[in-house]
Order: structure tokens, then C-alpha cells, then sequence
């Protein structure tokens, strides 16, 4: 008969204090901490085997046994709970992340080409079908090419008519106009005859308002060779107005005047809103103005490198927001370049 062992007394609490503490609904951070509580390097339960010496020789063996029977017990309980508490987190992640499978799918939103991009890739096909190639000048412009080889030269009055954005760097320009890659291509191209078109962006410091950008597309059309002559231009530009808005538009002809080209006009074609009776889109003229031309100034061949005496050449200049806005009867020019998808998502 031996007295109960105070050791194992000991033990007994410990297993009972454990299992209590382990009952309630643990987090894993609670969980853990039980861990070490109970089964951690400084742990009662642990330190007992150090203190195996206290109970009577006979005895130890015994209370060594039950120590590590308890130990192995606690640890079994803490993986059945951790165990379950993964389980119930999954659960919970997965009713979280629930989805209605049968609910109608969200249409993914779809890019589109600006229509800017879509009128001008129709024009340089136009001009291409007439055997027009493309070149391309820079948008930063020098303002030799802009304006002094335009026969333009500085104080010139003309001037007003192109609202410059300068840079800081003198003499470097954003280009007002398509009209600088008229030279840059001549001087390419020179003595060879020469059909090409320029499409890009131009910039003007303007005041904004319904017919007024910053910023708009032009698309400049040049002709060089040894006889081109007034009615090559009238005929060519009569044909690009038939194949842009349909071959019954009748064109006309008016007198104008640009530094650069001489004698200079401006195209403007039936205005298609009214049948040419007058409304207020052509301003009761019943005529729409579309684009300006003329014939190459004899400097600018000159600037090019082409001899005028024996060269000759046309020239004009479309402004495409002016063409898509006829067409589509935009009634604001800031439409375009004011990023509002409601606008865009129309074309
Ligand atoms: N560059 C002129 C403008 O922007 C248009 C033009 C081009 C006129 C070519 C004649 C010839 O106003």
C-alpha cells in the first residue's frame, strides 16, 4: 500500500487544468499559447521529469510513465483542436467566397479605336487608293519649317492666324499645322515627282469653345511634279469629297488666301443637313467648309528644292474633326479630345 504520490496528485491537476482550458472555442493564437503552456520547454508537465527524484525509488518509473502518457494524451487533444479549427475555417472562407453560378454574367467592357483614328485611317485610304503615300513630320517643329519656309518670316501678319505654343527652347515650336511636312517631304523627295499625304496632330494656344481645340488632326495633301496643274488639284479633291460623303456631294471652289500657296481657295461642299436650302449647321450659306488649298507657292518649291520655273505643285490642308464632325454631326469640337467615354463609346 503506498500513499498517493504527490507527483502524481500534481500530474492529475495538470491533465484536468489543461483539458478545462482547452474546452472553450480557442483561436489559433490561443490555441498556441496553450501549446506552450502545457507542452513548451518550460512547461510544468515537462519540468516533472526533472523532478522525478522527489518521489520514492520505487515509484518513479510510475510517475515517469504517467507524466509521458499525459504528455502524449495533450498533444493528441491540441491536434484534434487545431485540426477542427482549420476545418471551421475553411468552412468559413468557403461560405465567404460563395458565388451564384446561375446569376447572368457582367458584360466585360471592350477598347475600341478612337473614332478620330477610324476617320483618319479612312481618309489616308481614300488618298492611298489615289496612289498617295504617307509621310509623317515631327509634332515638335523648328519655326523654320512651321512658318520661315512656309514664306511665312517673322512679323509676318499672317502669323495671327496660327496661335503658336512655344517651348522654351527659342525657336522650337509645336507645329500649327500639317503644312511643315510639305518642305520636310519635298526636301526628301527632290527632283522626283512627288503624291504624298501627312496626316497628324496639330496645336493652336486658343480659346476653347464649340469650334475651337488646343489640339485637332489635320491631314495635309501634296502634289509636285512637272505638270500639275489647278484642275489636277479640283479634280483630285473633288473625287476624295465623293469617296468621304457620297458621290452625289457637289464641291465648290472659293478664293483664299495662305502665304504658302498661290492663288489659294477653300473647298466647301453641300451642305447635306439642309439640301443646301440654309440651316443653322452651314449657317444658312448652305455650303460647308471642309478644307483650304492651293498651288505651291514658287518659294516653298524653291525651300523644297525644286526648281518653279520648272516644277509646279498643289496642296491642301483637311481638317479631320471639322470632316467627322460634318459627318456625324458632332455639334462641339471638344468632344474628341476630352476623354469622356459617353461620347466616345458612340462611335
Ligand atoms: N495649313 C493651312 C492651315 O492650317 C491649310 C492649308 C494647307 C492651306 C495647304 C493651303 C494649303 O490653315
Amino acid at each position: 500500500m503506498s500513499t498517493k504520490n504527490e507527483l502524481i496528485t500534481e500530474l492529475e491537476n495538470l491533465q484536468k487544468q489543461a483539458e478545462q482550458d482547452l474546452a472553450g472555442s480557442l483561436k489559433e493564437k490561443e490555441l498556441q499559447a496553450w501549446r506552450t503552456t502545457y507542452l513548451g520547454r518550460s512547461a510544468e508537465l515537462v519540468q516533472i521529469f526533472k523532478r522525478l527524484s522527489e518521489s520514492p525509488p520505487d515509484e518513479r518509473a510510475r510517475v515517469g510513465q504517467l507524466a509521458n502518457q499525459i504528455k502524449n494524451n495533450l498533444e493528441i487533444l491540441f491536434n484534434q483542436k487545431l485540426q477542427k479549427l482549420n476545418q471551421e475555417q475553411l468552412e468559413e472562407n468557403l461560405q465567404s467566397e460563395r458565388l451564384d453560378v446561375t446569376l447572368p454574367g457582367r458584360k466585360p467592357a471592350r477598347g475600341r479605336l478612337h473614332i478620330q483614328t477610324r476617320v483618319l485611317r479612312e481618309i489616308c485610304h481614300i488618298f492611298a487608293e489615289m496612289g498617295f503615300q504617307i509621310f509623317r513630320g515631327p509634332e515638335v517643329e523648328s519655326d523654320e519649317f512651321n512658318f520661315e519656309l512656309l514664306n511665312i518670316p517673322a512679323y509676318h501678319p499672317a502669323r495671327d492666324q496660327w496661335d503658336t505654343f512655344f517651348t522654351t527652347k527659342e525657336g522650337v515650336i509645336l507645329r500649327t499645322h500639317t503644312s511643315p511636312g510639305q518642305v520636310r517631304s519635298m526636301r526628301a523627295y527632290a527632283p522626283d515627282p512627288i503624291r504624298v499625304i501627312l496626316p497628324g496632330m496639330c496645336y493652336r494656344y486658343e480659346q476653347m469653345d464649340a469650334s475651337h481645340e488646343i489640339q485637332f488632326y489635320q491631314v495635309e495633301v501634296l502634289a509636285v511634279g512637272k505638270d500639275i496643274t489647278f484642275a489636277n488639284m479640283k479634280g483630285t479633291l473633288e473625287e476624295f469629297a465623293q469617296r468621304m460623303y457620297g458621290e452625289q456631294v457637289r464641291t465648290r471652289i472659293r478664293p483664299s488666301y495662305f502665304p504658302f500657296t498661290e492663288p489659294s481657295g477653300e473647298m466647301d461642299i453641300e451642305c447635306f443637313v439642309c439640301g443646301a436650302k440654309g440651316c443653322p449647321v452651314c449657317k444658312g450659306s448652305g455650303w460647308l467648309e471642309i478644307l483650304g488649298c492651293g498651288m505651291v507657292h514658287p518659294v516653298v518649291l524653291k525651300n523644297g528644292g525644286y526648281d518653279p520655273q520648272v516644277y509646279s505643285g498643289f496642296a491642301a490642308g483637311l481638317g479631320i474633326e471639322r470632316i467627322s464632325m460634318l459627318r456625324y454631326r458632332i455639334e462641339d469640337i471638344r468632344h474628341f479630345w476630352g476623354n469622356d467615354v459617353r461620347f466616345l463609346e458612340q462611335f
